[in-house]
């Protein structure tokens, strides 16, 4: 990646920061603080360089800054990335406490422009942890009084979104349907047990052989890591990570549509184009896994119950049909629909935008 492309990017602000004695590198993003303080999790990996962590997080924060608008959320879009020295398991408490320490001073010194949350490994005690340090933060533990995992209501979201799915393409209730769940974590697991209650066959996998081996003794099939994208199914649904949609997969992936909760599914657009023309239905991520941000804005900005943040997750069906009409009307793929969508919310919000 060029100078260029890595500093090519439209969003509000970059904070960076490197910590010589932990090797950890920081990065945040303000995609867009235009409907309110840019909010979004705190993802901890290892990347193969510095550009690759910024590239994540400009993705990221734009990902968000859309899933607020569609889901008409007070907030504008974030991100934080911190690039590891090593495996998340293979970094020691007093590393990792200090990681955190410096992450959330970051946070700190921008004063309420950006809330964090969690994200790919990390959860509600590191959040407890970050909140030592900086009052912006969402998920802190019920004992803290935090909303706690938004892991659940994701997984309640992508379940409406593939109900809605379901109907719109053509393929009836879930009931008989076969649905390959690819990843097997915090949402995937809770997905995995409502799509089966609902009567899905499922197929699932994991790079975790002891998620897989849980999985096997509830009775669903377990896929190979790398037979997941050759997996004849009804149902795809991506919930590991991000881009394991290119324009080349998109071509040969044997699915009727793709409903997955990780952030950022489409590699390129041209992917989104591609299945389009196949008549695979895609559920565009920003709209199908908003369930995490109801459940941590609706309760600890908006002061909702567990029974409002619910009727909002389960309004994700409702979001997704007028997309997929979007779509139809506008003759576009359904990701440029959900962005036509997002984009009238942000036009029609009340909000007074800088000069
Ligand atoms: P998690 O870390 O609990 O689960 C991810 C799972 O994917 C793990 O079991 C991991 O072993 C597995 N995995 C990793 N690489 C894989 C591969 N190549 N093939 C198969 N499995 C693989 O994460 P969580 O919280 O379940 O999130 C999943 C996705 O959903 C992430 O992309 C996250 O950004 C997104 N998301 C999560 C939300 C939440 O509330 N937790 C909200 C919105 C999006
Ligand atoms: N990281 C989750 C997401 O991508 C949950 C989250 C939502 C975290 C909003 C912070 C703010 O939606």
């Amino acid at each position: 990646m060029s100078f260029d492309d890595t500093f090519r990017w439209d969003g509000e602000l970059t904070v960076t920061r490197h910590d010589r004695k932990t090797g950890a590198s920081f990065v945040i993003r303000l995609d867009s603080t235009r409907l309110g303080p840019a909010a979004g999790g705190t993802r901890a990996a290892q990347y193969a360089s510095f550009a690759g962590a910024l590239e994540d997080a400009g993705k990221l924060a734009g990902a968000m800054t859309l899933k607020m608008a569609v889901s008409n959320l007070p907030m504008g879009g974030g991100k934080s990335v911190i690039a590891l020295p090593a495996p998340r398991k293979d970094i020691d408490q007093v590393t990792w406490a200090r990681i955190l320490t410096l992450h959330a001073e970051n946070i700190d010194k921008l004063r309420g422009n950006y809330w964090t949350g969690p994200d790919v490994n990390t959860n509600s005690a590191d959040m407890d942890t970050l909140n030592e340090t900086t009052e912006f933060v969402f998920g802190r533990s019920a004992e803290r009084g935090g909303a706690g995992s938004s892991a659940f209501n994701t997984s309640l979201g992508v379940f409406e979104a593939m109900k809605a799915t379901a109907a719109y393409r053509g393929l009836g209730t879930l009931d008989g349907l076969s649905v390959l769940i690819q990843g097997l974590g915090a949402v995937g697991s809770g997905l995995a047990t409502i799509a089966s209650e609902a009567g899905a066959r499922l197929f699932v996998s994991d790079t975790d052989p002891e998620r897989l081996a849980s999985a096997e003794q509830l009775g669903h099939t377990v896929v190979g890591v790398d037979a997941v994208l050759s997996t004849p199914c009804d149902i795809f649904a991506p919930c590991a990570m991000g881009g394991v949609l290119n324009s080349e997969i998109a071509s040969e992936l044997p699915a009727s549509a793709v409903v997955g909760a990780a952030n950022n599914i489409l590699a390129d657009g041209e992917a989104g184009a591609i299945l389009h023309e196949r008549g695979i239905l895609y559920a565009p991520d920003f709209v199908t896994n908003a369930g995490g941000a109801f459940h941590l804005v609706g309760r600890e900005v908006l002061g909702w119950n567990q029974d409002t943040v619910e009727e909002h997750t389960r309004g994700i069906g409702d979001t997704l049909t007028e997309v997929y009409s979007i779509a139809q009307i506008e003759n576009t793929t359904t990701d440029q629909a959900a962005r036509i969508l997002a984009r009238r919310r942000v036009d029609t919000a009340n909000v007074t935008v800088p000069a």
